[in-house]
């Protein structure tokens, strides 16, 4: 009926459903062994512990090539693997052989079967390539949900000068910023790992920007050529590579952006996301406690950014000093904190105003960094975790 280790369509090979009370047991059987063996493929692994059992594999290895289908040695194999693979993505194929599996375990009792025990053996067979449907699907959607993000912000390229634009900027017409990436998954045991997710700060905060870039600098009057942007305690990078798609259509396409973190597991996920969209965002450690400036940092900031970054004492303070040995004359650094107010959290709402209120041991000319300026930002529906209130904007700038 069909050759060995080689599965069949659902569609070409499943049995008309009309014709269950006439179906031989073989053909009944066969047939669940097809669908088996596409969509429960036994893993090479699964396949020598069989072989094992059977006394068919000497010193680790099989004594001859195991029919798993799973093992690829030349191009047929690959060939076959790949058709294999079309056939199991394949939605229809799919669906008509839940719909042919859910109606014989519906109709068992039709099936010209003699023993009790041979009917619950189709029930078996039956649940099971349908249990592992329904496994895989949980399995992609957690996937999805856990790994993949897509935001978009509107960029509003209108307050900047016609003459400074960028050819696609040429109208006033709202630009969309899309960013996808990938938040980390998180590990119970390393609680310093939040930066593997893009908290509700990062996303407020990249939409504001998008929203009135001149309001935050992001003009070529401002900014003059080749701007240096740096990002603090930048997580999965949202802010920069938001920043990355939105500079070149408000005529900025020298500018430097940098996005740095401390941990080493964020780190990587940042290098992996700004790969996956392709920016032009260098990816570089840096300490708060203890900035170490070198290339590419050892040169000064126009802008800082940094989102939910102050969640323990010490952190507004580090901030303070850090921002201070990176920022140039005349730069702006734009601090983004996030309002939790129960909790441990609720200890640091106000650490931002009073580390400004002094100098950093390391300003340099008698001059300070100071808050410019402050503003509530509300919460959004849907964006962020409960536990936030809203935010805080800092403007901070040299007194
Ligand atoms: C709550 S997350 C926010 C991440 C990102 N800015 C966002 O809004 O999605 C805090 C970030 O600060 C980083 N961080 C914490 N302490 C740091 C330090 N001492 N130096 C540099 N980065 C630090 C963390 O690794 C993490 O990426």
């Amino acid at each position: 009926m069909r050759p060995a280790g080689h599965p069949l369509s659902p569609t070409s090979s499943l049995p008309p459903l009309r014709s269950l009370p006439t179906l031989t047991k073989e053909r009944i059987f066969s047939a669940l062994e097809n669908l088996h063996e596409l969509y429960c493929p036994v893993s090479l692994s699964r396949a020598i512990e069989s072989q094992l059992e059977l006394g068919k594999v000497h010193d680790g290895l099989p004594a001859r090539q195991l029919d798993s289908g799973y093992v690829s040695e030349n191009e047929d194999d690959i060939d076959l693997e790949g058709a294999l693979d079309a056939l199991r993505a394949d939605n229809f194929e799919r669906n008509f052989a839940i719909r042919w599996l859910t109606t014989l375990i519906a109709r068992v009792e039709e099936l010209p079967l003699n023993e009790e025990d041979e009917r619950e053996r189709v029930v078996d067979k039956a649940s099971y390539v349908l249990a592992s449907f329904a496994k895989a699907a949980e399995e992609d959607e957690e996937e999805d949900s856990r790994l993949t993000r897509e935001f978009s912000f509107m960029l509003s390229p209108s307050d900047t000068p016609d003459f400074l634009k960028s050819p696609e900027s040429d109208t006033n017409e709202k630009i969309k910023i899309d960013v996808r990436l990938h938040d980390g998954s998180h590990t119970t045991t390393d609680h310093t790992d939040v930066g593997l997710q893009s908290w509700g700060a990062s996303i407020v905060f990249s939409d504001l920007l998008c929203a009135s870039p001149a309001r935050f600098g992001l003009t070529r009057s401002t900014l003059g050529s080749s701007p240096r942007i740096i990002e603090l305690g930048a997580g999965t990078g949202l802010v920069s590579l938001a920043l990355d798609k939105a500079l070149p259509h408000l005529g900025i396409s020298d500018a430097t952006l940098i996005a740095t973190d401390y941990h080493p597991a964020v780190l990587a996920n940042l290098r992996s996301n700004i790969a996956l969209t392709r920016a032009s965002v260098k990816a570089c450690a840096l300490d708060w406690s203890d900035p170490i400036l070198e290339a590419p940092l050892d040169a000064p900031a126009d802008v800082l950014v940094a989102t939910d970054v102050v969640y323990a004492l010490e952190h507004a303070v580090w901030l303070r000093d850090c921002a201070t040995r990176l920022l140039g004359p005349g730069g702006i650094f734009w601090l983004m904190m996030t309002v939790r107010p129960n909790g441990r959290f609720e200890a640091v709402i106000d650490s931002v105003e009073k580390a400004f209120l002094r100098a950093s041991p390391d300003a340099a000319d008698g001059r300070h960094l100071t808050i410019l300026a402050v503003e509530n930002v509300a919460k959004r529906r849907g964006v962020g975790r409960g536990d936030e209130s809203g935010y805080k904007l800092f403007r901070i700038g040299w007194a």
